[in-house]
């Protein structure tokens, strides 16, 4: 038998960008690389970088700005914030709160949320425990990421498929009926196996090397695991959801490569016209590129309130999940 439950239902959605685009012809002149290959090996045209002045949390602001105007609703209604980064303007306070004050949100909760390109998936599932329980009326969740200031721009093989960007959504409590007909999120599965460190990390820190370092990455090796290992953690988002996969509107994924959305998409036998691919503009923009890609999806008419979402995201860690929702 159903029965009532608190569901966190997304009710606004909110991007940015930075203005400044660097084409693969461009990263051609200073690294041994060619327009040809990023396209054929990642799907990626063109990635943002984020003007120097600006920091991370000025993208957040961006994001969150957007989202509460399609929510209807203002700063002045947010109790919490919650910021999936891995590039903080700051080693403290946390990006949340400079969020906070820069967007004039009264005495809240805000923090950060560190899960590198799964942050996202991860900053969601933390917010449906506050509003679950009713902590939190309004809450805002920002993927926001300056990956072009982790780049060691002399390694190709890295410097070419990061971005820079900010996703936000505006989540508040709905009653369900404890069914998959509920608006809101209907069930996660969340991953971490810090024994595949060295497959992806920054080689500096606060505590280790005193400086903020630069991304490492064993590509092949990250691009296997996320296959086969995304897979799985869909399946058992969508059990613990209650649904199909096969009933998934949209698939709404990290976006790290174009032959990774594929890959994982065959897997699991979804039609690649159900896939929101922003791979080719945005490249990949970490915990931002999730709700960066649901906001061009709603933004173009494509994704509509009702229908069933799916996303997956895998990053440092290795981390990796899924998130079922119905919007
Ligand atoms: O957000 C989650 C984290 N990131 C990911 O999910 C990324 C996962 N990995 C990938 O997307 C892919 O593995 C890459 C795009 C990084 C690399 O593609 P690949 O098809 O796995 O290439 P590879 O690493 O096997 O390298 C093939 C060749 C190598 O040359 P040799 O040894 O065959 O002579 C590389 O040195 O391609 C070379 N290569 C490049 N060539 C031109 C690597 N990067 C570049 C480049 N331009 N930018």
């Amino acid at each position: 038998m159903n029965s009532s439950v608190m569901r966190s239902a997304i009710i606004g959605v909110g991007d940015y960008l930075p203005e400044t685009i660097v084409t693969n012809e461009e990263l051609a002149k200073t690294v041994d690389t060619s327009d040809a290959w990023i396209r054929e090996r990642t799907g990626i045209h063109e990635r943002r970088k984020l003007e120097a002045g600006l920091a991370t949390s000025d993208m957040a602001v961006g994001a969150a700005k957007k989202a509460l105007l399609a929510a209807g609703r203002t700063p002045a209604d947010v109790d919490l914030i919650v910021v999936a980064t891995t590039t903080p303007d700051l080693t403290f306070p946390s990006t949340a709160a400079i969020v906070q004050r820069k967007l004039g949100v009264p005495v809240c909760i805000a923090f950060d949320i560190q899960a590198v390109c799964s942050g996202f998936v991860y900053a969601l599932s933390v917010a449906d425990g506050f509003t679950a329980r009713g902590l939190s009326k309004c809450a805002l969740v920002i993927g926001a990421d300056a990956m072009s200031r982790l780049m060691d721009w002399t390694d190709r093989g890295t410097c070419v498929l990061f971005s820079d960007g900010a996703g936000a959504v505006v989540l508040e409590p709905r009653e369900g009926r404890g069914d998959t007909s509920d608006q809101g999120l209907l069930g996660f599965a969340l991953r971490c196996d810090g024994t595949k460190q060295d497959l992806l990390y920054v080689d500096g820190g606060p505590s280790t090397t005193g400086t903020v370092g630069h991304l490492r990455m064993v590509g092949q090796q990250v691009f296997r695991h996320a296959v086969v290992n995304i897979s799985e953690a869909v399946e058992a988002a969508a059990a613990v959801a209650g649904v199909k996969v096969a009933d998934v509107d949209w698939f709404v994924p990290h976006q790290a490569n174009q032959r990774i959305l594929q890959g994982v998409a065959n897997r699991l036998g979804i039609d690649e016209a159900k896939v929101i691919s922003t791979v080719a503009t945005h490249a990949n923009t970490s915990a931002a590129s999730i709700p960066l890609a649901m906001a061009q999806g709603i933004a173009d008419g494509r994704i509509k309130p009702g229908q069933l979402l799916l996303m997956e995201a895998m990053g440092g860690g290795l981390t990796w999940g899924a998130c079922v929702l119905r919007l």
